[in-house]
């Protein structure tokens, strides 16, 4: 077998963590949950969400993949706890089955750049997302999605995942602050801010049931956290550097792309009158683009606005292929290319039902947040904190300049207070889905 890859640099590693964390998650969903829940007062459960609880887990992840510097199943295995290989083949399992119904959300991406810049939804944005969300149209473009993760993985971690983040991390940023800067133009913007930034604490206490579980829900989704993701590219870290000063960078610029993606989206939707209200799968197409059709140069905004997207959603999906990529080239002699290819036409495949039924793509979206995340993030940290425990200390604490009780912390922060919220979490997500009026369990057919 040839020599793992590494990263280049560090500033890669970052940046590539970034651009897998950075996604769909934060352009499309976080937004939009913020205002749905209470605005300021939502961001401030989900900042403790992030820093109390995925900020501990992004580190639990990241120390098991430098430290066993391979793949997130065999990883365990390395580590000497071979019958833990079990948590990493859930994680690999549960990144396959979301990749599978990101590549067909991606392609409704690409199909409305396309959309932007031709005017085609400007008519009628419902009936167009109608349209084009299902059926051979979806899935002709689901294809053109997974041959794009395929090629950048293909290309390997310098030369593929490194190189393409470089430039799309720094990109997402730059669109995203024109377009931020483009919407202070807007008349009726301030309504938009309004929205986005007064807290609305009623509305928060009388939802906080729903509000922690979901603000926990989305950190680790966000933070790619439970999919292997994290371990995989830990496992590509070649120096010594301070995990836990990479692991806030990546933290704190997640958090920020979320917040700048609320400055872009909520001048759009209030300078039209549209209610940001409307969620499901289908609301950022149809909303959004509602409102490209009124402003002022909508086409070129639209295109600019899909194209963002696009990136971000393909810096976190070949993070997802790269999971299982890594997993089959470090455990079987075949090459990167015809691996990742096969693995990309099985998601493919998998994809189908989400491509031609959006009830499905909600099926496989409720069962991976609400019961694969929260499993599979529960038992890395079981692991980490209960049977690494004084191994991961150090490695957490290799070359910070933090004191040791700051490790101490870590460590009980993850053994107790970070998995009782998770459980917490799991509890809630169980109970709604399988004890609801309409259990989402079961499958759309
Ligand atoms: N974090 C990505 C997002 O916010 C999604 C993702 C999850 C990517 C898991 C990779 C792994 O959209």
């Amino acid at each position: 077998m040839s020599e793992r890859e590494t990263w280049a640099t560090r500033a890669g590693f970052i940046l590539a963590a970034v651009g897998s964390a950075v996604g769909l998650g934060n352009i499309w969903q976080f937004p939009f949950k913020t205002a749905q829940f209470g605005g300021a007062s939502f961001l401030v459960v989900y900042l403790i969400a992030v820093f109390g609880i995925g900020l501990p887990a992004i580190l639990a992840e990241f120390v098991i993949g430098r430290r066993a510097k391979l793949n997130a199943v065999s990883a365990f295995g390395n580590l000497g706890y071979r019958q833990w290989r079990f948590v990493g083949a859930l994680g690999l399992f549960t990144g396959f089955w979301i990749l599978s119904y990101y590549s067909v959300v991606g392609g409704w991406v690409i199909r409305y750049i396309w959309g932007s810049a031709t005017g085609a939804y400007f008519t009628d944005s419902a009936a167009y997302f109608g349209a084009v969300s299902a059926g051979l149209d979806a899935v002709a473009l689901h294809a053109v999605f997974m041959f794009l993760c395929i090629f950048i993985v293909a290309l390997g971690i310098e030369d593929g995942i490194e190189k393409a983040t470089k430039v799309m991390v720094p990109s997402i940023v730059v669109i995203l602050l024109g377009l931020a800067a483009y919407g202070t133009t807007l008349s009726g913007a301030g309504a938009g801010y309004d929205y986005f930034l007064s807290p609305d604490f009623g509305a928060l206490m009388s939802n906080i049931g729903d509000i922690v579980p979901f603000a926990v829900g989305q950190a680790f989704f966000s933070l790619s956290l439970g999919m292997g993701a994290m371990i995989t590219y830990a496992s590509y870290i070649d120096g010594e550097d301070s995990l836990v000063a990479d692991g806030s960078t990546i933290v704190v610029l997640n958090t920020f792309v979320g917040v700048l993606a609320g400055f872009v989206v909520f001048p759009l939707l209030f300078a039209q009158g549209i209610d940001p209200n409307t969620s499901g799968p289908g609301a950022v197409f149809v909303s959004i683009a509602g409102a490209f059709a009124n402003i002022p140069a909508g086409r070129a905004v639209g295109v600019v606005f899909f194209l963002v997207v696009l990136i971000a959603a393909l810096s976190s999906a070949i993070s997802l292929l790269e999971v299982v990529t890594s997993y089959i080239i470090d455990n079987y002699d075949v090459g990167r290319a015809p691996t990742a290819t096969a693995i990309g036409v099985g998601l493919f495949l998998l994809g189908l039902p989400s491509a031609f039924d959006t009830a499905w793509l909600g099926w496989f979206d409720t069962l991976a947040y609400q019961l694969l995340l929260p499993v599979s993030v529960l038992l890395v940290l079981v692991f980490v904190g209960w049977i690494l425990g004084g191994e991961a200390l150090s490695e957490v604490m290799k070359g910070s300049s933090l004191g040791d009780g700051f490790g101490t912390t870590w460590l009980w922060m993850v053994r107790v207070v970070v998995i009782l919220a998770v459980l917490g979490t799991l509890a809630l997500g169980i109970q709604t889905l399988f004890l609801g009026s309409e259990p989402a369990i079961v499958p759309p057919l």
